[in-house]
Formats: structure tokens, sequence, C-alpha cells
């Protein structure tokens, strides 16, 4: 039976009508609110090791758009007041851009050089000098070599599985774990996220010099109930807006069947098992990347708030359901998904898990 493949995960390319690039500005509300943590750690990791002649850094899933080059312009930032502050010549820094082989890569490097230009004109006290190369691959497997990296940073990517799960394939009807599917799905859902998730923190703990540090924010839940609405209600809302198609002949209830997203929100606890003594910051975000803290303008309404979701959604998914469903029904799934999300969005928040590791040799 055909099931969906995390090999297909791939954000929307920056030639689609809904481009990662242009329909991630809920993604950019996240990296807004971690900004502090973001400073706080590399300013806590500079105090460490600094004087030091370079520093590498990474982004593990750095997709493409704007949001590739956010994290990199914080630490540039950082960087910059720490050493301005300190009287110190600043670092050489070395940054890898990481994501699965199919990422719009040529969007990213396309971008470099605005990136370079913008940092010219941002940073004329001080520059860090900044090499910025791709790395093709995937971070459930090493990507870099022993003790090399200083500071590894991850948002919005590690709640994606390596694969669909085994001991998936009864979960007939739904996409993903929901209230229906059965206590095999969501053990075999938790087992593959705990699997990834510490063959993640392996290979980044041989990677990490001593004293690195890394910041990883993930899409979570807080309550251990994983059919809970604050789980993941939107995929249920896909499942729908599938079946509405399947109503309509569109498409089959076989393929339905066998779809399964390589998904996983972890509650605390779960994460808690993985990681014992890190600091967890917990936060939320509202799906609508229009209500967030700095547009005191925001007025809701159902059929926009609709429209920004399903667009957000569309941009992450849509490369999985046309190499599963075809591209025929994607316009059209899209409309009813909009439709479905407009008439229950204001009662959706997502939780987002702030997880914060320090990794000395020998800490896992
Ligand atoms: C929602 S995007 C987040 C992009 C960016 N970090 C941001 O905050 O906007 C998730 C990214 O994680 C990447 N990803 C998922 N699994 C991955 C893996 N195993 N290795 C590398 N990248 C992965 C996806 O390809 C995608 O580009």
């Amino acid at each position: 039976m055909a099931m969906a493949s995390a090999n297909a995960l791939c954000m929307n390319p920056g030639d689609k009508d809904i481009s990662y690039a242009n329909h991630s500005s809920l993604q950019k509300n996240t990296l807004l609110k971690i900004r502090p943590f973001l400073e706080d750690t590399i300013t806590d990791m500079l105090n460490k090791i600094l004087p030091v002649s370079f520093i590498k850094v990474a982004d593990l899933g750095c997709a493409s758009g704007p949001n590739s080059f956010f994290p990199t312009f914080e630490i540039v930032d950082t960087i910059t007041r720490v050493c301005q502050q300190s009287h110190r010549e600043s670092p050489e820094l070395q940054v890898f851009l990481n994501d699965l082989p199919h990422n719009d890569f040529n969007t990213v490097f396309r971008s470099i050089p605005s990136f370079h230009e913008r940092l010219k004109k941002d940073k004329r006290g001080l520059r860090v000098p900044c090499f910025i190369v791709g790395v093709p691959g995937s971070f459930h497997e090493r990507l870099f070599p022993t003790r090399s990296m200083h500071f590894v940073h991850s948002s919005n990517c590690l709640h994606w599985l390596s694969k669909v799960p085994r001991g998936v394939e009864n979960n007939k009807g739904n996409i993903y774990m929901s209230k229906s599917s059965s206590v095999d799905v969501f053990n075999a859902y938790s087992k593959q996220f705990q699997m990834d998730f510490s063959k993640f923190l392996c290979s980044r703990s041989e990677e990490m010099i001593e004293g690195g540090q890394m910041l990883l924010t993930l899409l979570g839940r807080n309550i251990t109930d994983p059919t809970n609405k604050d789980g993941f209600p939107l995929w249920d809302l896909l499942t729908k807006s599938l079946f509405d198609l399947v109503a309509k002949g569109l498409v089959q209830e076989v393929d339905v069947d066998s779809f399964n997203i390589p998904f996983y929100t972890p509650c605390q606890k779960e994460v808690r098992e993985i990681i014992e003594k890190e600091r967890m910051e917990i936060f939320e975000v509202n799906w609508d990347f229009e209500d967030n803290d700095y547009n005191t303008n925001f007025v809701f309404e159902k059929n926009r708030s609709g429209q920004n979701v399903a667009k957000t959604v569309r941009a992450v998914i849509e490369s999985m359901l046309v190499n599963h469903f075809g591209e025929i029904i994607i316009d059209d799934l899209f409309i009813r998904y909009a439709h479905h999300v407009g008439s229950i969005v204001w009662d959706l928040v997502f939780i987002v898990l702030l997880t914060l590791v320090s990794m000395g040799i020998g800490s896992l």
C-alpha cells in the first residue's frame, strides 16, 4: 500500500504560486518570539569560547525564503554587539544552511548576495566576515565532522519525522492521529518521534565542540491526550476536506486511508524523557499569522483567517499531497480547507516547545 513518504516533504519552491518564501509569516512569528533566546544563547556561548578566530554555526531545516537568513542575521547581530562591547575583534563566521536534498536551495543561494548587502548596510561599525554554504541531507543523520560545530539552531522542523511510522497502516479515515485512531497508532507516532529526536541529538552531540550550544524550537502540545483539539486539529480539517472530495468522486477513499503524515507534535513529558536537564520554554503562536504581537490593528475575519491558514499549510504540505493524490485536486482541496479552517480558527492556538540545549562533550 502506498504511504506518504517523508522524502516527498519539500516546502513549496520559489516559483510556485503559494511558495514557502512568500507564505511563511507564521514561522517568522515563531522566529520573532524566540529571538531573545537566540541572542542569550549566542551571548552565553561567546562568553565561554572567545577569543576564537572562527565560529561554525548551522541552521537545520532552513527551507527557502526570508526565514532561511533570519537566524544568521540575528547571530551576526549578536556577535557584533558582544565583540563591540568587549572591544574584541570579531571572529569569522561559517554558516551551514541545511535542509533535505529536494529543498529549493537555488532560491537560498540566489539570496546570498542580497543578504551580504544587507549586512554591509546594517553593520557598518564592525564587520563579521560571514561565509555561507548549503548542506543537503537529513538532520536525523550526521551532517558535520566530529567536534566541529559551535552552535546549532533549528526552528519549526523537528516535528517532522524521518518517515511514516510503522504500524499506522490501519489508521483508516485519518491522515494523522485522531480521536478515532487506535492506541497502536498513537504509540507508533510517539515511538517514531522518540527514535528520530534521539538520533538527531546523538548526531549533534558528536558534531558539537565542548561548550557548544543548541537552540531548538518545534511544535508541540501542552496536554498529554494527543486527540485533544490542541493536539493538531489542522490535519483533521485536511482529512475532512479530502473526504469532501471523496464524496464528489474526485479522490478515492482508499488513497486517503493510505496517506499518513510523517509529523508528530510531542507533549512536554515526551521531550523531557529524552532531554532531562535542559531548559524548556513554552509559548503560543496564533495560527493566523496576522494575529500577532506586532499587529495591534488585527480584526478577526473568518474568511480571511481561513485563507491565511490554508496558504500557510499549503506551502508546507502541497508537495506531499501532490505526490500521493496528484496535482489536479489541490486547488479544490484548499478552497474547502480554507472554508473549514475559517469556521473554527478563532478557537485555535498552537503550542511551541522551545528547548534550549547546551551540549558539552558527553552531556547526552
Ligand atoms: C516549516 S519549514 C521551517 C523552515 C525555517 N526553519 C523556518 O522557521 O521558517 C521545515 C523545514 O524542515 C525541513 N526538514 C524536515 N525534515 C528534515 C530533515 N530530516 N533534515 C533536514 N531538513 C528537514 C523541511 O524540508 C522544511 O524545509
